[in-house]
């Protein structure tokens, strides 16, 4: 079977994990550090903290937002991972879905429309699976009512708006280095902001001190592993999108198949390659019995998911029916790639 999505590691990983087991600092020592410098660095924002999770880097990120009681609205968008809404729900505020666009990301339009009614605290644009949201419009409608907005760059390492990365582009954005991401660390998470109040208040949720606090720590390993798939990550990223071009250009005369779009002045990074079709469920299953990894991703809305306040999201709705996603990660040897190029356009010019 050809993995959906496999993490590539190399001899530097290999022998970092081995130096760390070798030197007995497995927590708290000088790779936590390096990492925490490169990735900062790399994105540009000023402050980073390293935490055990995407979900964590979310719920400290609105916590430290002042998401307490329920009068505390969040806007998301109707399509994302769940972490995305249940964070918005552990922190206690109150979650409000709104629909997605052609980019299936958060729609500027709806947002506005969202914002008029439920006067919301912060709002989390997700980077849904490495497009970056359209964050000039999003800042625009936040900016001038106050509005803080929290990037959910779990899935767009790397990915740029205008030639900024994503991960630098609101008041606070959080990240994951879960398995299958674009780093992988296994599990971890990062926050990054260059506020120096919310950073502030980010440490005073996550560093013991005067103030109730969560230890959410990642091991030097998760940090050593982290720190050589970041210097690899523009390359990965490269042969990511030279995957999603040969796709998108031997897919493009199938009928009734709906393509990735890319927009002016934004970088996907294809943490995901989603296409559409209404008889997705055959697809993916055919797929599957050739050996090929293709998933749903996602088969719930979020609004449906938690039962949340939401408004009209009928495009996400019909997304989530017919959405799904087949393998693009670095890992892939170019007869993979030209096996399920072959293979994809066999089942669909056959249904
Ligand atoms: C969009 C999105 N947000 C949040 C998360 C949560 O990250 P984690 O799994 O590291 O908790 C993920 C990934 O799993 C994700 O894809």
């Amino acid at each position: 079977m050809i993995p959906i999505i496999k993490p590539v590691f190399g001899a530097e990983e290999e022998k970092t994990v081995l130096e760390i087991i070798r030197s007995g600092q497995i927590t708290r020592g000088k790779w936590t550090l390096k990492f925490k410098e490169s990735f900062s660095n790399y994105i540009g924002a000023t402050f980073c903290h390293t935490v055990c999770s995407g979900t964590a880097a979310l719920y400290i990120s609105l916590k430290a937002m002042g998401v307490n009681s329920k009068e505390d609205v969040v806007i998301v968008p109707s399509m994302s991972f769940m972490a995305t809404i249940d964070a918005v729900i552990l922190a206690g505020g109150t979650p409000v879905v709104v629909d997605i666009g052609e980019d299936y990301c958060i729609d500027p339009v709806k947002l506005e429309e969202a914002v008029e009614k439920y006067n919301p605290k912060a709002v989390i644009p997700v980077h849904l699976f490495g497009q970056p949201a359209d964050m000039d419009r999003i800042n625009g409608i936040c900016g001038e009512r106050g509005i803080l907005v929290l990037e959910d760059a779990a899935q767009s390492h790397g990915a740029e708006y205008r030639g900024k990365k994503t991960g630098n582009l609101g008041d606070l954005a959080a990240f994951s280095f879960y398995a299958s991401k674009n780093v992988a660390m296994g599990e971890g998470g990062a926050i990054l902001t260059n506020n120096v109040d919310l950073d502030e208040k980010v440490s005073n949720w996550i560093e013991f001190g005067d103030h109730p606090a969560l230890n959410l720590r990642i091991t030097e390993f998760q940090a050593g592993i982290g720190y050589w798939q970041l210097k690899k990550l523009d390359e990965m990223n490269e042969r990511r999108r030279k995957i999603a071009h040969l796709y998108n250009e031997e897919f493009k005369d199938l009928p009734g198949l709906i393509l990735p779009k890319e927009f002016e002045g934004r970088k996907h990074v294809y943490h995901i390659y989603a296409l559409r079709h209404p008889d997705r469920d055959t697809i993916v299953e055919k797929l599957i019995q050739k050996g090929i990894g293709a998933r749903v991703y996602y088969e719930y809305t979020l609004h449906q998911l938690r039962n949340a306040e939401h408004l009209d999201c009928s495009f996400g709705e019909k997304v989530s029916r017919e959405i799904f996603a087949i393998p693009v990660h670095p890992a892939l040897k170019n007869e993979e790639v030209s096996y399920i190029i072959e293979t994809v356009r066999d089942i669909i010019n056959n249904l």
